[in-house]
C-alpha cells in the first residue's frame, strides 16, 4: 500500500457524546470527549480518506480536513449517517444515549409550588451502528463499531460483534483503575470474524493510526476479494 492508501475512499466517523433534550434548556449528556474519533478521523484523513464526520457536542474540536456534520440527539445522529451513506467504511465511535426523554417539555419546565418533582420517562434511541451494519445494498464493506467495558472485556465485545452485525468491534477496558476514560491514552483489543488481537497501550493517536491501517489493508483485501 502506498502512502494514502485510502484515496477515493469515503470513510463515516460518528464520534463525541449526544445530548438529549428534556426541555429547550436542559438535556441529559454522557462524558465522551470524543478524543479517539477525532483522532480516528484525522488519521484516515492522513491516509487520503474523505471523511464525513457525525459528531455530537464533544468537548475537543474536529480535525483538520473533514467534512463535519454537527448534531446534536441520536436521532439527529441517525439522520446524518444514513444521508452521508453510500460509504466505504463507517467508524462507530460516537457514545449515542441508549435513551431519550419521551416526554420532552416544549416550553422551559417550572416549578410549580407544591414541591413536586417532574417524573421524566424514557424511550429507547435508535441503534445506528446496528441499522448500518444491517443495511442491504447500502452497507459499507467495512463496519466499526467499539465497546467500552469494565469487566469480561473480550467475551462482551464477541457477544456485542455479534448482537450489532458489525465487522470490527474495538473493545476497551474503562474500570476506574485504567484511567483510560479521560486520559491520553488506551489499551483495546479488536475483535473480527478470525479472533481478537491484543493491542499494547498506547496514546490515542497512536491507536487512532493504527486502526486507520488496519481499515486501509482491509479495504484493499476486500477489492482483491
Ligand atoms: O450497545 P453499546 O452502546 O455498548 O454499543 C457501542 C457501539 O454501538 C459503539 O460503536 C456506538 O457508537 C454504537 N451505538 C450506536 N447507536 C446507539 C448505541 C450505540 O451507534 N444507539
Amino acid at each position: 500500500l502506498g502512502p494514502k492508501p485510502l484515496s477515493g475512499r469515503h470513510v463515516i466517523v460518528t464520534s463525541g457524546p449526544t445530548h438529549e433534550p428534556i426541555d429547550p434548556v436542559r438535556y441529559i449528556a454522557n462524558r465522551s470527549s470524543g478524543a479517539q474519533g477525532t483522532a480516528i478521523a484525522a488519521a484516515l484523513v492522513d491516509l487520503g480518506a474523505s471523511v464525513s464526520f457525525v459528531t455530537g457536542p464533544a468537548s475537543v474540536p474536529p480535525p483538520p480536513g473533514v467534512r463535519v456534520l454537527p448534531v446534536e440527539t441520536a436521532a439527529q445522529m441517525r439522520a446524518a449517517v444514513m444521508e452521508a451513506l453510500p460509504a466505504d467504511a463507517a467508524v462507530m465511535a460516537a457514545a449515542v444515549a441508549d435513551w431519550r426523554v419521551e416526554n420532552a417539555a416544549a416550553q422551559k419546565m417550572k416549578k410549580d409550588g407544591s414541591g413536586r418533582a417532574p417524573a421524566l420517562s424514557f424511550a429507547q434511541n435508535p441503534d445506528i451502528l446496528a441499522e448500518v451494519a444491517g443495511l442491504g445494498a447500502d452497507r459499507p464493506r467495512l463496519v466499526v463499531g467499539f465497546a467500552a467495558e469494565t469487566e469480561k472485556v473480550e467475551e462482551h465485545a464477541r457477544d456485542k460483534r455479534a448482537r450489532k452485525g458489525c465487522d470490527w468491534i474495538v473493545a476497551n477496558d474503562v474500570s476506574p483503575a485504567t484511567g483510560i476514560m479521560g486520559g491520553a491514552e488506551n489499551a483495546v483489543i479488536v475483535i473480527d470474524a478470525d479472533g481478537a488481537e491484543t493491542w499494547p497501550r498506547l496514546p490515542k493517536d497512536e491507536v487512532a493510526r493504527r486502526l486507520a491501517q488496519r481499515i486501509a489493508r482491509a479495504l484493499a483485501w476486500k477489492e482483491d476479494a
